[in-house]
């Protein structure tokens, strides 16, 4: 397919977010410090909650283990929506209409908080308001579609059915919720940045956390043994780094979805567009220099298991292709999100017996409005302000059913990744890996991630996930081991790309 078309998909998978804004660098945190909150995550909720509370006269200190803005909010779509898929009927018949109103309110309230907060800062970051859609052609979906309208009547949400949408896609019906919007999510969070920096706020980047000693003053250990005593901690690392005894890792999982974003001749409709049924097809535009650039995202996947990874890119061409005709094929990028048992993020102390301790998590691929959300609830945790918001997200919520089935289910498949590697046999050996390839193979008994680079120089990792033990698997579009029980990955020397775990994969030698 993309041989016939002459489409050349980039080598590199780069998002087009990062490489239109330039960002200060900051240092790494080298003396142990004191501060109100010790921040850990520089994505859009450590952002914004560091924002809020500099803003408030807290001494904050943001660490971050890699680069600003450069983990899922680096990566996303960026549809800033109260339309999170088809959820309101499913939120109304799990924990009841009150919850689902909360629920559906809270992202509203956060999309306008982010206006607000545009319109404040006089901030360009290419905010356009857009109705959203959710498309299905399936009629198993369009009687799920029927429901959720009538969830959209019960909590008075504005929008209605659609028979079409402005594309060459075959559809049976569509939701719309009315005057949601999208943006440039970097463009939007610099001048966050800029403000923490005027507030007197501390931030570092290459620092990472590695464990919290809880107590009325918490401290936080850096992996390179240093020291931030405060009086709260913010998890806003996307998956914790310190759970407790939450066991988040049982409670969520990671999935991954892949961008592609490119031309076309025809010119883009407006709206911002989801389908119900897999694979997900995402839909939206911003425009580059003048041009329309058409984002189209989905083919997700639990991380570390499917297809080989260049194969969803692929199938995101064939789509752009065959929907509106490309011209011209400039980014690819992937992400991934995670999914807590009853869809609804875990936001609020981390344990019932950790105050001191608050952490956000689970957004579902919905964080833009999810992760600000996060970010007004801390907020008024720490300051002590009431929010009618924060029984909802309690992270110690359980609610038995559905959860239990999906629970077992999760952790059945959790355990047999634990052993399934580990039992693999295997007869690859390192010849038998090619240039830009990977292969896992037998070293002394143990089983290696083998890869071999361009210039022929082979990089072999253990393959034993640092988290808890996993095996990882090779993902041949990032170039990154990935692990399919709480989605950590490594880049191709063993180091951390993306948490939970946060020491690197064993190097291993020939
Ligand atoms: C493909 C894709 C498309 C999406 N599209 C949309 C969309 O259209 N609209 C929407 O609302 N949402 C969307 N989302 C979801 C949204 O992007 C995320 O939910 C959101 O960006 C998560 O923000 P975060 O701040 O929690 O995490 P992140 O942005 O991942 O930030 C967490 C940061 O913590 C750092 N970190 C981790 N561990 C440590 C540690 N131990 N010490 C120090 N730092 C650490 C990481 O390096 C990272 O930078 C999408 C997600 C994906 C995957
Ligand atoms: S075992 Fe948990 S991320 Fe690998």
């Amino acid at each position: 397919m993309t041989e016939e078309n002459n489409y050349h998909m980039p080598e590199t998978p780069e998002p087009y977010w990062r490489e239109s804004v330039s960002f200060p660098s900051f240092p790494k945190l080298e003396e142990d410090i004191t501060v109100d909150v010790g921040i850990v995550g520089g994505g859009i909720t450590g952002i914004t909650t560091a924002y809020l509370l500099s803003k408030k006269g807290y001494k904050v200190a943001l660490i971050e283990a890699g680069k600003l803005l450069n983990g899922t909010t680096g990566h996303t779509t960026a549809k800033v929506t109260a339309q999170h898929g088809l959820i309101y009927d499913e939120l109304i018949q799990h924990l009841g209409e009150d919850k689902a109103r909360l629920y559906y309110e809270a992202a509203m309230e956060a999309k306008q908080f982010i206006k607000d907060t545009i319109e404040e800062k006089n901030i360009a970051c290419d905010w356009s308001s857009e109705d959203a859609f959710v498309y299905t052609n399936s009629d198993k979906y369009v009687s799920k579609i029927d429901k959720e309208m009538e969830a959209y009547e019960k909590l008075d949400i504005k929008g209605g059915i659609v028979d079409d949408i402005p594309f060459n896609i075959p559809i049976k019906k569509a939701i719309k919720m009315d005057d949601q919007a999208q943006f440039h999510p970097l463009k939007y969070l610099k001048p966050l940045v800029d403000s923490i920096i005027e507030n007197d706020g501390l931030i570092y980047e290459n620092t990472t956390a590695s464990s919290v000693d809880s107590g009325d003053h918490p401290i936080i250990l850096t992996s390179n043994s240093h020291h931030i005593v405060c009086k709260r901690v913010v998890q806003a690392s996307h998956f914790p780094f310190h759970g407790g005894e939450g066991y988040y890792f049982a409670r969520m999982y990671p999935s991954r979805s892949y961008i592609v974003g490119v031309t076309s001749k025809e010119s883009y409709p407006g709206g911002m567009y989801i389908s119900a049924e897999k694979p997900t097809r995402s839909i939206r535009s911003t425009t580059v220099d003048g041009e329309e650039l058409w984002l189209i995202g989905g083919d997700g996947h639990r991380t570390g298991e499917g297809k080989p990874t260049l194969e969803h890119y692929q199938a995101l061409e064939q789509f752009a292709e065959t929907t509106f005709g490309m011209d011209e094929y400039k980014y690819r990028w992937s992400a991934q999100d995670l999914t807590t048992l009853d869809k609804v993020p875990y936001i609020g102390q981390v344990t019932d017996d950790q105050p001191e301790i608050l952490v956000a998590t689970g957004y579902r691929k919905w964080g833009m409005t999810n992760g600000t959300v996060a970010a007004l609830v801390l907020t008024d945790i720490i300051t002590g302000t009431d929010n009618r918001f924060i029984d909802l997200y309690k992270p110690s919520r359980f609610h038995a059913d559905p959860d239990l089935k999906k629970f077992n289910k999760y952790n059945a498949k959790v355990a047999k990744h634990l052993i399934k590697g580990k039992l693999e046999y295997t007869s690859t050996t390192i010849e038998d890996v090619g240039q830009d390839e990977a292969k896992v193979i037998r070293l002394n008994g143990n089983r290696a991630g083998v890869y071999r680079d361009k210039h022929g120089e082979v990089h072999i990792v253990d393959t034993t996930c640092t988290h808890m033990g996993c095996e990882v698997n090779w993902n041949n579009g990032d170039r990154t081991w990935d692990c399919p029980c709480h989605g950590s990955r490594f880049a191709i020397d063993g180091a951390v790309v993306e948490g939970p775990a946060n020491k690197p994969l064993k190097k291993l030698e020939e």
